[in-house]
C-alpha cells in the first residue's frame, strides 16, 4: 500500500480518507497518513490521523520514499493555490487521481492526475477531465466533455454532451449544463442552476434558466 498525505483536512478531507479506505480504481491502494492543513497546530488529530504543516512535507516525503498527496479543497481558487504551492516545493509530481471504485469510467475517458472522483460519478466517452479536478458524489460527465483544471464539481450535476468547462470553475450541487455550451475559467455556477446558454469568464450565474447575477460581491462559495 503506498502511503497518502491529504492536503485538507476539512469535510473534504475526511471524506477522501473514506473514498481510499472504500477502494479506488487501478492496482495501487493507499493508506492515509496523515492531512497537511496550515491551518491547525502540527500533530492535530482529525479522524484519529495527524495534521501537519506544508513546511514539514518536504523533508517526511524525503524520509519516506514513494508516498503520494491529494488535494481535498471544495474551492477551485483554493485548490489551484494549494497545488501552486505544491509545485513550488517541487512536489507536484506526487499528486495522484483517486477515482472510487463505485464510479463508472468509460474507458474512453481521461482522467488527468490529482483528480478526485467520488461514488456514483459517472464519466462518459471521450469525456476529457484535466489535472486537480474535484467531482463529487453522483454528477454526470456526459460524452466529449471537458473539465479543464482545478475545476469544481458538485454533486448530482449533469454536463451534457460536448459542453466544456474551463479553469478554476465551479458547479454546485444540482446543476444541469445543457449540451455543447461552453462555461468560462474562474465562473461560479450556483446550485440548482439550469444552465441554457454559455457562460463567460469570471462570470456568476444562478436559477432556471441561469442568469448573470450583477451585483454578486463574491461573497464565496460555500457558507461558514
Ligand atoms: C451562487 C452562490 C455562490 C451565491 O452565494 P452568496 O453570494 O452567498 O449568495 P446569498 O446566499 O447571499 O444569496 C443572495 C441572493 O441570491 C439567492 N440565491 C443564492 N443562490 C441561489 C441559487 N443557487 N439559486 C437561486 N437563487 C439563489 C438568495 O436566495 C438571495 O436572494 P435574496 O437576495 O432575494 O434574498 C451560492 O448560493 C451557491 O449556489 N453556492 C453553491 C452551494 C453548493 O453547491 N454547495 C455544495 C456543498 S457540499
Amino acid at each position: 500500500m503506498r502511503s497518502l498525505y491529504i492536503y485538507g483536512a476539512g469535510n473534504l478531507g475526511r471524506e477522501v480518507v473514506e473514498l481510499v479506505e472504500d477502494g479506488t480504481q487501478g492496482a495501487e491502494q493507499y493508506t492515509v497518513k496523515g492531512f497537511i492543513d496550515d491551518s491547525y497546530p502540527s500533530g492535530t488529530l482529525i479522524s484519529g490521523i495527524e495534521t501537519m504543516n506544508l513546511t514539514e512535507l518536504s523533508s517526511e516525503f524525503s524520509e519516506l520514499g514513494n508516498c503520494a498527496l491529494a488535494i481535498a479543497l471544495g474551492n477551485p481558487a483554493e485548490r489551484e493555490r494549494a497545488y501552486g504551492k505544491l509545485a513550488s516545493v517541487n512536489l507536484v509530481n506526487k499528486l495522484v487521481s483517486l477515482v472510487s471504485r463505485r464510479a463508472t469510467l468509460s474507458n474512453q475517458a481521461f482522467v488527468g492526475s490529482g483528480t478526485l472522483i467520488f461514488p456514483h460519478a459517472t464519466i462518459g466517452t471521450k469525456a476529457m477531465v484535466g489535472d486537480n479536478v474535484l467531482i463529487y458524489f453522483d454528477s454526470l460527465i456526459s460524452h466529449d466533455v471537458d473539465i479543464l483544471s482545478h475545476c469544481s464539481i458538485l454533486s448530482k450535476v449533469v454536463v451534457g454532451g460536448g459542453s466544456k468547462i474551463a479553469e478554476s470553475s465551479f458547479v454546485g450541487m444540482g446543476a444541469l449544463v445543457r449540451e455543447r455550451l461552453s462555461i468560462g475559467k474562474n465562473c461560479v455556477i450556483g446550485m440548482g442552476s439550469v444552465v441554457t446558454q454559455s457562460v463567460g469568464e469570471g462570470t456568476v450565474v444562478f436559477g432556471n434558466p441561469a442568469r448573470r447575477v450583477e451585483s454578486y460581491q463574491g461573497k464565496g462559495i460555500f457558507k461558514s
